[in-house]
């Protein structure tokens, strides 16, 4: 019988609300001295309490980097909340989760799977590594002109054609909610004896809603990690990384984490995980079950709208999504005649709303127990402005993706060399020096040490005179190649 939790304890909040209520007389850092001599302007945004808690490494309050009082007891609580064998809270968000589960995971020189519409601190988990990816392209959605996801058969081949790989990095759900075939995406990667790593960035919360995808940590991926700021109500860069099984050391990740992340922690950080935890564990459905409604009351709204739209489960199915998180209110704007780019600035000026994510066709809003019935009359009343003041719609679907390119250096091999400046238009045949990806989403058209190819500077040259930012091609039009 495994130990039973109590999930309505905070024992690391509750140990920092103790030291702060002790007074102590202090002369050590911060240097703030809880507040006393904080910038006014600060204490004018934030109030004193917050200078009070901000607390890092004070005697009684146990260490994030060698765990055995609050911090443990507070990790072992969320690892049975997530359902995990073990947890660690993170300080650096999900983006040293993803560069420790590659570290800890793939050896130097070993291969690694990662579907391609992966983040770009996988980029840095293969440099730091010195692991070779293999790149699975990902399934490519024409209408909704969005990357979403590999399906098992792409993993099948690719494991074929490269018996010599020892992991898969999958990313799922993707930013806007389609998930994968996570479950037999696992089941494939245990039949060929890969560990098995999951970017759940985006799907923190969907543990703990029966109608959401199911979490890789319940799917039994050997390391999971998740940011816990992008969808529930922590502090930003607070994330968590699960383990599950023997695979691979949890004193491993320990140290790696200790590696990679400061030795300051901040107090305050891991005391919000605490307390979401807790929030999640006891009142989760509910505040889910909420949000929930709040997008599909949206959807039905925008259902009334003629050129605008939005869609839920329809999309299972194809194109690899298996299941579908409808918390994320994707709009497609293109029958308007305006990108989701110059929506999206349109939104900010003339109504004052912050969205998410904005690409070529569409703009995400995320949905949360927090968003209220005025704010979705606030989104419509807008959206209902641009469906009846479209402008003509010129074509600029982008309906394909670039092939991967060949991969000439490693990513480790290209960051030890000396990057060039050279112009875009030219530079076909070269080695990338640095990621390429129209942004947002971020996703990579090439990778360092990649070819870059002429069907890469076409698709670039388009995306960028209908208004896309490209990563790593300056507005000048250059771009940086490997010297060679
Ligand atoms: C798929 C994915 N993975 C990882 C990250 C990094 O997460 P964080 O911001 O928590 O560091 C992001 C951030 O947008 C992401 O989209």
């Amino acid at each position: 019988m495994g130990r039973s939790f109590d999930q309505s304890k905070t024992p690391y909040y509750d140990a920092v609300l103790n030291y702060i209520n002790k007074g102590r007389t202090a002369f050590h850092m911060p240097g703030h001295a809880r507040g006393r001599i904080a910038p006014q302007e600060m204490i004018e945004l934030l109030g004193e309490k917050i200078y009070q808690a901000d607390l890092t490494e004070v005697e009684g309050l146990d260490y994030l980097h060698k765990p055995e009082g609050v911090v443990k007891e507070a990790q072992e609580l969320a690892a049975d909340a997530f359902g995990a064998d073990h947890s660690f809270f993170l300080v650096n968000g999900s983006t040293v989760g993803v560069v420790a589960m590659i570290l800890a995971a793939v050896k130097p020189g070993e291969k690694l799977i990662v579907q391609r519409n992966s983040h770009r601190s996988v980029i840095a988990g293969l440099t730091l590594g010195n692991v070779e990816p293999v790149f699975i392209q990902t399934r490519f959605h024409p209408e909704m002109g969005m990357m979403t996801g590999i399906t098992p058969e792409d993993l099948k081949e690719c494991i074929e054609k490269n018996p010599d790989v020892v992991a898969v990095l999958m990313t799922s759900p993707n930013y806007f909610g389609m998930a994968e075939n996570t479950q037999e995406l696992i089941r494939i990667a245990r039949e060929n004896n890969l560990t098995v790593l999951v970017d759940e960035s985006h799907g923190v919360h969907i543990h703990f809603h029966p109608q959401l995808p199911t979490s890789a940590v319940d799917l039994g991926a050997d390391m999971v990690t998740q940011s816990v700021h992008k969808t529930l109500p922590s502090l930003t860069q607070t994330s968590i990384l699960h383990l599950n099984g023997d695979r691979i050391p949890r004193r491993r990740v320990q140290t790696l984490l200790a590696y990679l992340q400061t030795s300051s922690p901040s107090y305050l950080f891991m005391a919000s995980l605490d307390v979401v935890r807790k929030q999640m564990a006891l009142q989760g459905k509910e505040l889910i079950d909420k949000a929930i409604q709040t997008a599909d009351d949206a959807r039905v709204e925008i259902k009334k709208l003629r050129h605008i739209y939005s869609f839920r489960d329809e999309v299972i199915g194809n194109y690899g999504i298996c299941d579908f998180d409808p918390t994320k209110l994707t709009i497609c704007v293109k029958n308007t005649g305006y990108t989701g780019f110059e929506l999206e600035k349109l939104l900010n000026q003339d109504f004052n709303i912050e969205i998410e994510l904005a690409d070529l066709s569409n703009i995400l809003c995320f949905i949360t127990a927090g968003n209220t019935q005025n704010d979705i009359a606030h989104l419509m009343e807008a959206l209902s402005y641009y469906d009846q003041h479209i402008i003509p719609v010129q074509s600029r679907d982008i309906t394909k993706l670039p092939r991967i390119p060949n991969l000439i250096l490693t990513p480790t091999e290209t960051f030890a060399l000396e990057p060039v400046l050279m112009d875009f238009e030219v530079a076909d045949g070269q080695i990338a020096f640095e990621v390429i990806a129209p942004y947002p989403p971020g996703i990579p058209y090439t990778c360092p040490g990649e070819i870059i190819t002429q069907e890469v500077i076409d698709l670039v040259t388009e995306l960028r005179s209908i208004g896309s930012v490209v990563q790593g091609v300056s507005i000048d039009n250059k771009v940086k190649v490997v010297k060679y």
